[in-house]
C-alpha cells in the first residue's frame, strides 16, 4: 500500500478524508500534520499514525509518497507546490486558490509537477452526476436544458468557532468562490460546455459581513441557461438542490443525499445510490487518487480545478460590477 499524509485536520480535514483514509485499502495513512496543537491532539489515530505540525516535516518523511492538502483556500497554494516540487502525489482542497491571480502561483510548477496534482471537487466522483450526465446525453430529458442550482449549505449557526469560520472564509471571497468551485464543475461535465455569464447579482443581509453573503448569475452553457444562486450566514435558508428541465423532463438532484428525481410523460421515478453522498464520494476520491499515485491521471486535474476557480472569480467579479 502507498503511505500518505493528511495536512489540515479542522472540519473537512478530520470530518472526512480522515476517514476515508482510514478505510482505504489502498493508501496507508502514516502522518497528519496540523499547526493547531489543540486540533492535533483531539484528533484520535492508530498508533501507526504520527501527529506532526507542518507540511515539510511530513516531505521529510521519504516513504510518503502522497499528500492530501485540507487546508484554507488562501494556504494552500504554497503547500500544493511544496510538495508537488518535492516529488509528491498531492489531493487539494478546492478552492485551490482564492482567485485567479493566487492560482498563478501554479505556473511555476512543470508540467510533470502538475500531473501529479487532484484537485478536491469531490462530488464530482458521485454517480448521481454521471446518471444525470447519462440522462442529458441519452436525451431523457430533452433539450435544451434549463438548469436551476440553489446552494445554501451555511447557515448561521451559535457555534462561534464556524460562525467565525465561515465569516473569515466570506471575507476571503462570496459564497460562489468556495461552492461555485464544485457546482460549476459539475454544470461544465454534465452540460458538456464551459460557462459564460450572462448577468450576475449579489447582496448583503447584514451590513457587518465581510462580503455579499447571497450571489447568483444567469450563465450560458452552449445551448443550455443556467440560474445558479448560493448563499449562507442567514437563520434560515433555501433548500440545496439542482433541478434540469428539458422539454422531455424534469430531474431534481436533492443537494443533501443526492437522490434524483426524475418525471418524465411516464410519471415519476427516485433513484437513490448506496449509502451516504458523503462517505461514497470522499471513498471515490481517493480511489482516484490511489490510481494516480499508481500512474494513473489526475482527476479532476488542476486545469479543471484553475477552471472551476476562474468561474467562479468572473460570477463574483460581474456581480461587484453590477451592484
Ligand atoms: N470537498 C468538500 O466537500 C469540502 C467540504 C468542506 C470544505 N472544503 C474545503 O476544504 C478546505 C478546508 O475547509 P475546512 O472547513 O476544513 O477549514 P478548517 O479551517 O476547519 O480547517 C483547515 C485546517 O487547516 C489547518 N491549517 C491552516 N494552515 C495550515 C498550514 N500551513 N499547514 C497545515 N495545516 C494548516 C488549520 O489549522 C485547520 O485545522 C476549504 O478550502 C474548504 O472550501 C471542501
Amino acid at each position: 500500500m502507498d503511505e500518505v499524509g493528511l495536512v489540515g485536520l479542522g472540519a473537512i480535514g478530520a470530518g472526512a478524508h480522515l476517514q476515508a483514509l482510514l478505510r482505504s485499502k489502498r493508501l496507508r495513512l502514516v502522518a497528519v500534520a496540523e499547526p493547531d496543537p489543540v486540533r492535533r491532539a483531539a484528533v484520535a489515530l492508530p498508533d501507526r499514525v504520527a501527529r506532526r505540525q507542518t507540511l515539510e516535516e511530513l516531505l521529510g518523511e521519504d516513504s510518503i509518497r502522497g499528500v492530501v492538502l485540507a487546508t484554507p483556500p488562501w494556504v494552500t497554494p504554497g503547500l500544493v507546490v511544496a510538495a508537488a516540487r518535492a516529488g509528491r502525489f498531492v489531493l487539494a482542497e478546492k478552492p485551490i486558490a482564492t482567485d485567479p491571480t493566487a492560482a498563478g502561483s501554479y505556473d511555476r510548477l512543470s508540467a510533470d509537477e502538475m500531473g501529479r496534482i487532484q484537485v478536491g471537487l469531490t462530488y464530482r466522483h458521485d454517480p448521481a452526476i454521471r446518471r444525470l450526465r447519462e440522462m442529458i446525453t441519452d436525451g431523457e430529458l430533452g433539450g435544451p436544458l434549463l438548469v436551476r442550482a440553489h446552494i445554501y449549505d451555511e447557515v448561521r449557526t451559535d457555534d462561534a468557532g464556524h460562525a467565525d469560520l465561515i465569516e473569515r472564509t466570506l471575507a476571503a471571497g462570496p459564497p460562489v468562490i468556495h461552492e461555485g468551485a464544485h457546482v460549476l464543475d459539475w454544470l461544465a461535465y454534465l452540460l458538456d460546455a464551459e460557462p459564460t455569464v450572462r448577468d450576475a447579482w449579489s447582496l448583503r443581509t447584514r451590513q457587518d459581513l465581510p462580503a455579499d453573503n447571497l450571489i447568483g448569475a444567469r450563465l450560458g452553457f452552449g445551448e443550455h441557461l443556467a440560474l445558479v444562486e448560493f448563499g449562507w450566514l442567514t437563520d434560515g435558508l433555501p433548500r440545496v438542490e439542482l433541478t434540469l428541465t428539458g422539454d422531455r423532463g424534469t430531474a431534481v438532484l436533492d443537494g443533501q443525499t443526492f437522490a434524483i428525481s426524475l418525471t418524465t410523460r411516464a410519471g415519476s421515478e427516485p433513484i437513490t445510490f448506496a449509502g451516504d453522498r458523503s462517505s461514497r464520494c470522499f471513498d471515490l476520491q481517493l480511489e482516484r487518487f490511489a490510481d494516480l499515485i499508481c500512474g494513473g491521471r489526475a482527476e479532476p486535474d488542476l486545469a479543471a480545478g484553475r477552471a472551476a476557480l476562474r468561474w467562479s472569480a468572473a460570477i463574483a467579479t460581474a456581480a461587484k460590477e453590477r451592484s
